[in-house]
């Protein structure tokens, strides 16, 4: 095959030049040849050639919570959006804390995969260093820490709560528990991520919920500032890379950014939500809009978005978290369940970021090459190159797109971005060198 015409993405620039795809890998790029009718050609005339974007945060809910989603609909979802390689977070049924939970995890959603796909693996209080290496040796991607989140011993379940005195739930994961393991997660190689809300800091805070004013006070930036710079000293005392993910705040973002520049091997990662919205959207979007961490203020937009433009934060994924209406909407809003879908809306929400800020293409990093290089894929992922996998978006930059539920893929259609208008469209998109389908997306382990 060869895509042909298009203008291809190099971190230089736009490149006129063919794309040429041998057994789904880029074989070369060679210069514009004459257009012809050949049978092998694609026509990309007027089109952008991007790499396939890579979401390094989803909840794909399989197995466990099909009401929700499953492996079909989430990489249905992905590939329409231009995402044809996804990163599960392993707070599926059971947690993925052992290598025997993976495998079959593995199993289960292979026939369904219509992307490529990497697996995180779960961070329990109860976690041995031997389960850490097996996670390690059965590929996983990365490690989860869900501070703040509970397990319930007899299920296996992440539960969205802090803890209780119940025998069966599990403490969370804590700093404890990533310094106890922290020689067997560094041996793995591949990072640990801390979902970052100060699990002390949410639970000094009770009563009901009912406004988004009462949840804003319920889980404040302080809660993500405190565990970003408790992860950060761990990470620059114990030799651990950790990946801060979803990002929304500025001061989690100065906590992280004191302690990288105190020496402390992090990487940053912000979702779309945190970049297009705040508080005052709530009137509009209404309980869809619960996600944890919060979105916030203007100010905390501001200094996300201006750190992500100057390279202070790595790399963009959406956190796609979908439930079911039923979920979304339970009275009060403190019952309602957090998390929103986000996953197709990924790649063109950033292009349109970068292009209001003056150059669309300045996205494509952060969906492409950064999460590809630290979760060890690049430059099989992520990157426009001979040798690397034909995993390929044509984009459209002169026809757009509005945001609509009944155009998405996700079971829970109504997303945070619903409404917002994009100046590109998605037009084609391969897997490998072929039209994404299910089936054909195949498990990642780090290099
Ligand atoms: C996520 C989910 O529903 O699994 N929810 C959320 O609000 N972000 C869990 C998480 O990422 O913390
Ligand atoms: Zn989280
Ligand atoms: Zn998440």
């Amino acid at each position: 095959m060869i895509i042909a015409g298009g203008k291809v993405y190099t971190p230089a620039g736009l490149s006129e030049v063919d794309v040429h795809v041998n057994e789904g890998r880029i074989q070369s790029l060679e210069p514009w040849a004459e257009p012809s009718a050949r049978p092998e050609l694609v026509d990309a005339r007027g089109l952008w050639v991007l790499p396939g974007a890579i979401d390094a945060h989803v909840h794909g809910r399989d197995p466990g919570f099909p009401e929700k989603e499953d492996f079909g609909s989430l990489t249905a979802a992905a590939v329409a959006g231009g995402v044809t390689t996804v990163l599960d977070m392993p707070n599926t049924l059971p947690g993925v804390a052992g290598a025997e939970i993976l495998e079959a995890k593995r199993r289960e959603i292979a026939p369904k995969a219509m992307a490529d796909h990497g697996l995180w693996a779960l961070l329990r209080s109860s976690s041995t260093a031997e389960q850490v290496r097996e996670l390690g040796e059965a590929g996983a991607i990365g490690f989860k820490a869900y501070l703040g989140y509970t397990v319930q011993r007899s299920t296996g379940q992440v539960l969205y709560t802090p803890g209780g005195m119940d025998p069966d739930l599990e403490p969370p994961a804590s700093y404890g528990t990533v310094a106890r393991l922290a020689q067997e997660l560094a041996e793995t190689g591949v990072p640990v991520a801390a979902h970052a809300e100060d699990p002390s800091v949410l639970l000094s805070s009770t009563g009901r919920i009912e406004t988004y004013a009462d949840l804003l006070a319920s889980r404040p930036a302080a809660g993500e500032a405190v565990a970003v710079a408790a992860m950060g000293a761990l990470a620059r005392s114990l030799g651990l890379r950790v990946h801060i993910v979803h990002l929304s705040s500025r001061m989690g973002l100065e906590a992280a950014l004191a302690e990288r520049a105190a020496g402390a091997p992090l990487t940053l990662e912000t979702c779309p939500q945190y970049l297009w919205l705040t508080e005052a959207d709530y009137a509009r979007l209404g309980p869809v809009m619960k996600m944890y961490p919060l979105i916030k203020t203007v100010e905390d937009r501001e200094a996300l978005r201006a750190a992500l433009l100057r390279g202070d934060i790595d790399s963009v994924g959406t956190d796609h978290a979908p439930h079911t209406d039923e979920e979304k909407l339970r009275h009060p809003l403190g019952e309602a369940h957090a998390g929103s879908p986000g996953v197709q809306t990924l790649l063109l929400s950033c292009l349109e970021l970068a292009r209001q800020a003056g150059d669309p293409l300045a996205a494509v990093p952060w969906v492409a090459e950064h999460p590809a290089r630290i979760f060890g894929l690049y430059p099989r992922k992520g990157t426009i190159q001979p040798g690397s996998d034909a995993d390929l978006v044509l984009v459209d930059p002169n026809q757009r797109t509005v945001v609509k539920a009944e155009s998405m893929a996700s079971r829970q259609r109504n997303g945070v971005l619903e409404g917002q208008e994009f100046a590109f469209a998605i037009r084609a998109v391969y897997l490998r060198g072929e039209p994404p389908a299910p089936g054909r997306g195949q498990f990642l382990r780090p290099a």
